[in-house]
């Protein structure tokens, strides 16, 4: 009994001691970039900590090992390359001449040059749209960013990569649910593939059980199963609501992701064991419509339409009930994109019912996460896509689907929920100091980061119930019930201070914060007091 209770208390200290380092690890913007301006030295030595903790590949290097890593930086800074590598061992030495270049690249910033001379007409030297952590080859920024050959996605690199988050998050569902989630609905952004080669877009072939096949000129145009033995799990009927970027700059992609749920619906295998075949056999029954409309599993908004709106209704206070939210969602994202078995491509055709019945059997929602510098909280684009797909299929499968967020940048991928990741946040940004002040150096706009940080995180309340009611009692605590913070707030931006307070009330008035009606009392009067302040400004 004894030893039963210390065990259990031990668990408890390392599961605690685990998210601690697990906060104190994460990487945070801290401040905003301000155009024109090259990085201070502070930020240049966390970035440069930050790119020697990664293996590179590319150019022959291994991650420096963490105990050293901090001081091997500073002697690197202070006395070069050679000094440095007396420090770690001669292996590391094409670490450092890589943070030698991205020193180097760091000091000159173009970005005003290159804007005055793009306003003249004149020409602007491309580079790569990246992570700056991922791809140091971004720098010098300041450059026409372009982008990637579609038909270089998913690149060799990502699939491999994607069969280890493909496999974390069916592990993950599978340890709580005890079984495979027969289909998910995964949410797929232009910008993110972009940056991994198309991390995304591998992850939902994994999840189907399907590869990429190049044709003779190199080009990623066909896909083929991976056989069922090989796989050893049941392929999952997948959802894909890819944004108006990405069906922008990846249409052929959009027709190898239709591909890959067309062929895997048409193997002859066991229905347990596909459930794509199951559901579009069921569909077909059911609806008495016929395979090629019950195979449509890649939306996006009409052609030359963009974004849910769900962030906008949030973010307005423009809804009553939170299904209103979802079925925005569905109206915006219900087109549909691939080609039918004659051979016809059909771009944006409207495609509610389809989509309706195919979001009906989600049991759990995903986007893949893979940049340190945007989380979930930074802006309203995350909860209009994940939180509104996950909303939707609320009301569609009549049970609120398991939601997970993967990390894919960390050094192991790391599947997340979406309350642990939401917990994350809030700790690693919204009320740690280090991003708060930072924030605030910015003066009136760093207020409206603030708040804009809290909003994004109400998104995550209205969407998905997904915020702990501490997170609103100390973003109170924090911003409002301590006197000096508040007097800041309303020096820089009494209107970012009063849409706070206001946001925090509608997060008790809709039900997610559960609080005394003292507390709520103070913050009516310190709204009104702002509401006076701002009477007088105007
Ligand atoms: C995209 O890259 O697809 C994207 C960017 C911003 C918001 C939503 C989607
Ligand atoms: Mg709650």
């Amino acid at each position: 009994m004894v030893k039963n209770s210390n065990e259990e208390r031990d668990a408890k200290v390392f599961a605690l001691y685990e998210q601690l380092v697990e906060i104190e690890q994460r990487l945070i913007p801290t401040g905003l970039h301000v155009f024109g301006r090259p990085s201070s030295a502070g930020e240049k030595t966390d970035l440069l900590k930050m790119i020697a903790s990664f293996d590179r590949p590319e150019v022959g290097a291994r991650a420096i090992p963490e105990e050293l890593l901090d001081d091997a930086v500073r002697v690197f800074l202070e006395n070069g390359v050679d000094a440095a590598v007396r420090v770690t061992g001669e292996a590391s030495r094409p670490v450092f001449n890589l943070l030698e270049t991205v020193c180097t690249r760091l000091q000159s910033n173009n970005e005003i040059d290159s804007l005055v001379r793009a306003l003249r007409g004149e020409f602007i030297e491309p580079g790569p749209g990246a992570d700056i952590i991922q791809n140091p080859d971004i720098l010098p920024t300041g450059r026409n960013t372009h982008a990637i050959n579609p038909y270089g996605v998913p690149s060799a690199a990502a699939f491999a990569r994607s069969e280890t988050v493909a496999n974390s998050l069916l592990h993950r569902y599978k340890n709580e649910n005890g079984r495979y989630p027969e289909a998910m609905a995964l949410v797929l952004w232009g910008l993110d593939n972009i940056k991994t080669q198309g991390e995304g877009v591998a992850q939902a072939l994994w999840l189907l059980g399907t590869r990429p096949v190049r044709d003779a000129l190199n080009r990623t145009t066909s896909v083929e199963a991976i056989p069922l033995a090989e796989l050893g799990r049941p392929r999952i009927d997948v959802v894909m609501t890819v944004s108006g970027i990405f069906r922008d700059l990846f249409s052929p992609t959009v027709q190898l992701l239709d591909k890959a749920v067309r062929l895997v619906a048409q193997l002859d295998e066991p229905l347990e064991l596909n459930y794509v075949r199951k559901h579009v056999l069921q569909q077909v029954d059911q609806d008495r419509c016929d395979l090629d409309d019950a195979a449509v599993r890649v939306f996006s908004n009409a052609p030359g339409n963009y974004g849910t709106n769900v962030n906008f209704m949030v973010m307005d206070s423009q809804w009553e009930r939170e299904e209103t939210l979802g079925d925005l969602f569905v109206t915006r994202k219900c087109f549909a994109y691939g080609r039918d078995s004659t051979g016809r491509a059909f771009e944006g055709r409207e495609a509610r019912v389809a989509m309706d019945r195919a979001l009906s059997r989600v049991e759990a929602t995903y986007q893949n996460i893979d940049t340190f510098e945007i989380g979930l909280t930074d802006v309203d684009h995350y909860f209009e896509y994940l939180g509104g797909v996950s909303k939707a299929v609320e009301k569609r499968a009549k049970a609120r689907p398991a939601i997970y967020l993967s990390d894919s940048l960390s050094r192991e991928v790391k599947i997340r929920s979406l309350e642990e990741t939401v917990r994350l946040e809030t700790r690693a940004k919204t009320l740690n100091p280090k991003w708060y002040e930072g924030m605030l150096k910015h003066g009136f706009r760093g207020v409206a980061e603030i708040e804009n940080h809290v909003s994004n995180t109400f998104g995550w309340s209205a969407t998905a119930d997904a915020v702990d009611d501490w997170v609103y009692t100390e973003v109170a605590n924090t911003f409002l019930f301590d006197e000096q913070m508040l007097e800041r707030l309303r020096d820089l931006n009494p209107h970012s201070a009063h849409s706070l307070t206001q946001r925090l009330l509608e997060a008790n008035g809709r039900g997610y914060w559960d609080v005394d009606k003292d507390v709520l009392e103070k913050l009516r009067e310190i709204s009104n007091s702002l509401e006076d302040q701002l009477e007088g400004v105007v």
